[in-house]
């Protein structure tokens, strides 16, 4: 259970009782569009512009002494994006400790933080029925969230796309659950993923 990097599921992470427990979700859909009637976009995959100017997946600090993982994840949800959107114990995908932050941040294990990550398939229109509300309603816009972004998923001759997006910065492991993502959800190869894992720290 203590193993620093491991995964851990969603009940053996709720056994730390003195963790502070934060919860992210992946929202995706497919979409059958193309760039410049060229490059398939293939799936839509949002995440957000941070106020700390980090990118990362909606979501937040969850109590679960008060609520569920998923009831607080759906709360954060509404605060973040302006619309219900609830989330289940179904689309959990696995939790982990969040990677040890840099003194001052640090903390004793008393104080670690558990983070859960969730995805959830849902339908085109309801990506944009989020981009439309999380940047005119949601209490959030302008304060925790400065705005949802789309990863691009193709690679342009130049080199566009993945690589560049993937060279940004994250937080937390952000990063890491987009990519892994990508993969166990069948969004990207391994072969397109490593080329742009690798172009991406050029
Ligand atoms: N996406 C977003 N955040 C992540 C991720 C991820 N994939 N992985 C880990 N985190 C961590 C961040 O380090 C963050 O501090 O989870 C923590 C809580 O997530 P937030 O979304 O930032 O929490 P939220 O409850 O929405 O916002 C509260 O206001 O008072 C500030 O700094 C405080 O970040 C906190 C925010
Ligand atoms: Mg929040
Ligand atoms: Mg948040």
């Amino acid at each position: 259970l203590l193993m620093a990097s491991g995964q851990l599921s969603r009940e053996e992470a709720l056994e730390c009782t003195r963790c502070r427990h934060a919860c992210h979700v992946m929202l995706y859909s497919d979409t059958k569009s193309q760039l410049f009637g060229k490059f398939p976009i293939r799936h839509i995959i949002l995440m957000q512009m941070r106020f700390d100017g980090l990118l990362g997946f909606p979501g937040g600090l969850v109590d679960p002494s008060k609520e569920t993982l998923e009831e607080g994840l759906t709360r954060e949800l509404s605060e973040e994006l302006g619309l219900p959107l609830p989330i289940s114990v179904e689309d959990h995908v696995e939790s982990c400790f969040a990677p040890p932050s840099s003194p001052p941040f640090s903390s004793p294990f008393s104080s670690r933080l558990m983070l859960h990550f969730y995805v959830k398939k849902i339908e085109e229109e309801q990506i944009r029925e989020v981009e439309r509300v999380a940047a005119s309603t949601a209490t959030d816009h302008g304060q925790e969230v400065l705005g949802m972004v789309r990863v691009p998923l193709y690679t342009m001759k130049s080199g566009g796309g993945l690589a560049h997006f993937l060279s940004h910065s994250f937080i937390g492991n952000a990063r890491s659950q987009l990519v892994s993502s990508l993969l166990r959800f069948n969004m990207a190869s391994l072969e397109e993923l490593r080329k742009a894992l690798t172009r991406s720290q050029e």
